[in-house]
């Protein structure tokens, strides 16, 4: 008997685990009242993991220490205001333009939050975070920043460490004046892409190189031969060396230089 009504109890309480653990949400203005309670912590670690934060970056609360549950319903931080903002932005860009393409693939790519964020608050692009640096703090903390990001978040989508970004950075320090710069930023190219003839011909490149990578794209070839008739010859002989150098319309002066640079 006493067996039995332990068993009870055990029942009992087993029960009671998911009735007391069904919150009750109670200022949803986004999502739906009648959220699953699960549905809606997928949603939120979808948030954490596409932003790379804690709960508490959005939430009052503090780092370790357990969660009021009535405190998730504060609209204290303006990051969840924002957040939402974000949500109802995503919400008309899946239902309203794109659901409208004509001849849309069969398997609809979808907009989430990690799209645009990819594990970071900001989502900036790699330059434009250190072009940034570089107006602030100057070359030192640039190249600090960059490895400090580097360190951080090589391997994963936040940011681009592959060869082009440094070279749009040496550009911007270079229209800043600041020649040495943008050589020591092209020089940190070649080491961060060891294996990479676009970055060592960058590198190598007196002036406007990385000006007219930015403005081709990122095929050196093809780079070469637009920035040859488009812009500066001087920019063309060495970019031209991968194709031939009569697709550069070089005058003699460049042509020369052109020899040099296979
Ligand atoms: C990027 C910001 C952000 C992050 C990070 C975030 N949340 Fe939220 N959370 C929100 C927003 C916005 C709402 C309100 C949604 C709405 O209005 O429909 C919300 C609502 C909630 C609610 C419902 C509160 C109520 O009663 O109305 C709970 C519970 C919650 N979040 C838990 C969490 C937990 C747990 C985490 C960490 C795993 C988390 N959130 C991370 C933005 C965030
Ligand atoms: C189309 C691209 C895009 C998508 C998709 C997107 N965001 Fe954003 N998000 C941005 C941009 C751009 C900013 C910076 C806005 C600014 O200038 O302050 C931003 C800023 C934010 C911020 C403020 C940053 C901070 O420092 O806290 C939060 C929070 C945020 N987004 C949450 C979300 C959430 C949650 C989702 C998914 C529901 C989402 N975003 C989807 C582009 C996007």
């Amino acid at each position: 008997m006493r067996l039995r009504s332990l068993r009870i109890v055990l029942l009992l309480a087993v029960l009671a685990v998911p009735a007391a653990a069904q919150e009750k949400f109670t200022n949803l203005k986004v999502l739906p009242q009648d959220i699953p309670p699960q549905q809606l912590h997928q949603t939120m670690d979808g948030f954490t993991r596409a932003l790379g934060v804690r709960c508490i970056h959005c939430h009052v609360g503090q780092e370790g220490k357990p969660f009021k549950h009535e405190d998730f319903a504060l609209d204290d931080k303006p990051a969840k205001l924002k957040a939402r903002e974000m949500m109802r932005m995503v919400s008309d860009i899946n239902n309203k333009y794109l659901a409208n393409l004509p001849d849309r693939s069969s398997s609809p790519v979808k907009v989430e939050c990690i799209t645009c964020h990819r594990g970071v608050t900001q989502p900036r692009q790699l330059h434009d975070v250190l072009d940034a640096t570089y107006d602030g703090g100057g070359i030192d903390s640039t190249v600090a920043r960059y490895q400090a990001l580097r360190a951080k978040y090589y391997g994963r989508a936040a940011y681009d460490f592959g060869e082009v970004p440094l070279t749009l950075v040496a550009d911007h320090a270079r229209t800043a004046g600041h020649a040495a710069d943008a050589e020591r930023l092209l020089a940190m190219n070649v080491d961060a892409n060891p294996t990479s003839d676009f970055a060592r011909r960058q590198s190598r490149a007196p002036r406007s190189r990385a000006r007219s990578a930015s403005r081709a794209g990122t095929r050196a070839p093809r780079r070469c031969a637009r920035s040859a008739t488009a812009t500066a010859t001087r920019s063309c002989p060495r970019t031209c060396s991968t194709t031939s150098a009569t697709s550069c319309s070089a005058p003699a002066r460049s042509r020369r230089r052109s020899t040099s640079c296979a």
